[in-house]
């Protein structure tokens, strides 16, 4: 329901388990040769990488490119079938419940309990965290404000990703994980959104890996960005880095069609 497996839920606020190396370590992620197949479709094909601390890296790519599978892997909800993933230096999903009170989860789609309203739900996810934001903050700060009493079955579209968002945010994770948190917001709730990544003070050496198809968002708030396409990772830097290799003078959308092409995908 929430997008933590059930059997890791404990009563009470999360117990933070043992770091073996540290609260924030210098490589937040570290990637290797991860590979998973459904069937006869190879929706990750071997990538291998970092995301240093304190960085916001945009994973792109084409609809059905692994961008999912991979952030959900890395979250710890789904399986790869070979290769590692460690998280805050810890192997997911092997030691998961040792760092899921420090990260922070937005899923491309996520059940939410349709009879509780906006405020309630925030609150309720604050006492599970240890370190959390103030429900009511992160409710102005996201402009749902007006609809702090409103029945979750009854926002809109974008009102439900935004509160989406601050669950994501309520318990001041050390690693957010954005699947698309953007994909049905409008300009001014993308603005908010951007403001909160970047604001350095709400986000002190946090580390932030979103997807989106807004090339123009990934180029706005990307450290850096790994391009993705059938599983495999086909260009990795900073998007004005990319864009003087790929394509000068150009954008990032120029680049991500040079590299993905015109065609569209299944
Ligand atoms: N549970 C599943 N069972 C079977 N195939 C799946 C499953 N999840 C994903 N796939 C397939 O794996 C590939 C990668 O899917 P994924 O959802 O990771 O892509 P994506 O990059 O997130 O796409 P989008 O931009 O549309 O969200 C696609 O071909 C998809 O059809
Ligand atoms: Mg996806």
């Amino acid at each position: 329901m929430t997008g933590y497996p059930t059997a890791h839920f404990v009563e009470g606020p999360l117990a933070a388990g043992p770091d073996p190396v540290g609260a924030q370590p210098a490589v937040a992620i570290r990637v290797e040769k991860l590979r998973k197949t459904y069937g006869d479709v190879e929706a990750l094909a071997g990538v291998t990488f970092e995301v240093r601390a304190g960085e916001i890296f945009g994973v792109l790519g084409p609809n059905g490119a692994g961008k999912t599978t991979l952030i959900e892997i890395l979250e710890g909800l789904r399986l790869a079938e070979s290769g590692a993933a460690a998280v805050l230096g810890v192997d997911v999903p092997k030691h998961l419940d040792s760092i899921r009170d420090r990260i922070g989860i937005a899923m491309q789609k996520m059940a939410l309990p349709p009879l509780l309203t906006v405020q309630e739900t925030v609150r309720l996810y604050a006492v599970i965290y240890p370190d959390s934001q103030r429900p009511d903050e992160l409710i102005r700060s996201l402009g749902l404000e007006e609809k702090r009493h409103t029945l979750i079955r009854h926002l809109s579209g974008g009102q439900l990703q935004r509160l989406t968002v601050a669950l994501a945010l309520v318990g001041n994770p050390h690693i957010l994980f954005l699947d698309e948190p953007t994909s049905e917001l409008d300009p001014q709730g993308r603005r908010a959104l951007w403001d909160i990544l970047l604001d350095p003070q709400k986000r002190p050496g946090r580390t932030v890996v979103l997807t989106t198809h807004q090339m123009e968002e990934a180029q706005h708030l990307c450290n850096r960005v790994a391009i993705l396409d059938h599983g495999h990772i086909l260009a990795m830097g900073s998007p004005s880095d990319l864009i003087d290799q790929y394509c000068p003078r150009t954008t990032l959308e120029d680049v991500f069609l040079h590299l993905t092409g015109r065609r569209i995908r299944d």
